[in-house]
């Protein structure tokens, strides 16, 4: 069952009605791992399109195959029956038009800052300087402008995870997938990361698919919110809030858009009473 609540939002209305290609299709995806012991259906017909320039958010119980999503989104393991479609291709392997940030941040502690963001740039050997412009621009747009050579181990969480997200966006991807981005972070800094991917979003125009447990998240930052069962993982619905693109915190917390979409998360989630 698929349930649209509200309005479309602006990207996908616009896109719709200019009847956009789907930047990421993906088609009646089953995905089940077996070992000798057991079999697990992780996804079981699983169809999304995601259009260009959306804002994609993912909210599901734990286990209900999310993160094998976008692993399968990515190329980085396969799915048993369906298809996967990037920028009109099949994916039949990993993909490195994509940017992708892990629920760590994984930097590497012996490298700082503008390094660390330029190791993206080292893998794909870009053009050095083109990087290096890009890695400065990245750099003053997170608000990291001043810690440009500080140790992984010398930034709070919320500077690390800004850092990973600049070197997810370094090779300017078009597609950004994101699992749990800022799942390790207290309230007030994710509140804050979660106004600059907003910004960020906004400014670069790219589409992002992040996957995340937090119902304000899914809510403020996502333009559509796909909700998910437990497993085996399908879309149970899909919740299309119509609040506008550029959002100010906290008003938009406050708006009735906003408060409808996520009671009626909460209640997807079963987690009405369960404090966020
Ligand atoms: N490589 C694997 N081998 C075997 N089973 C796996 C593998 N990867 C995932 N699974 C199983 O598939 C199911 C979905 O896992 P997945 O990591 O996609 O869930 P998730 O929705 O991301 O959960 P969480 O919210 O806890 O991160 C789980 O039951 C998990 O045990
Ligand atoms: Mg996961």
């Amino acid at each position: 069952m698929t349930a649209t609540t509200g309005p479309a939002t602006e990207h996908s209305a616009s896109a719709r009605a200019a009847d956009v290609e789907p930047i990421i299709e993906v088609s009646h995806l089953t995905r089940r791992f077996t070992s000798k012991r057991s079999e697990t259906v992780a996804l079981d017909d699983v169809s999304l399109a995601v259009l260009p320039g959306e804002f994609v958010t993912i909210a599901g119980p734990s286990g209900c195959g999310k993160s094998t999503l976008l692993k399968i989104i990515a190329g980085l393991t396969l799915a048993t029956e369906g298809d996967v479609r990037l920028y009109g291709r099949a994916v039949t392997g990993p993909q490195r038009e994509i940017g992708f940030a892990f629920q760590r941040s994984a930097l590497l502690e012996w490298r700082g800052v503008r390094k660390n963001i330029l190791l993206q740039a080292e893998m794909r050997g870009m053009d050095r300087r083109r990087a290096e412009e890009r890695a400065d621009h990245l750099i003053e747009l997170t608000g990291l402008t001043g810690f440009e050579k500080a140790l992984p181990h010398e930034l709070s969480g919320g500077m690390q995870q800004r850092v990973a997200l600049c070197r997810a966006l370094l090779h300017e991807p078009r597609v950004l997938l994101m699992d749990e981005p800022f799942g390790a972070l207290d309230a007030l800094t994710r509140e804050q990361m979660n106004i600059e991917m907003n910004r960020i979003w906004r400014e670069t125009g790219t589409t992002v698919v992040l996957v995340t447990h937090s119902v304000p998240e899914a809510v403020y930052l996502g333009s559509r919110i796909v909700v998910m069962s437990p497993r085996p993982g399908r879309i149970v619905e899909t919740l299309e809030p119509g609040l506008p693109e550029r959002r100010e915190y906290g008003p938009t917390l406050t708006d009735p858009r906003f408060t409808a979409a996520a009671e009626r998360l909460r209640d997807l989630l079963g987690a009405s009473h369960a404090p966020e």
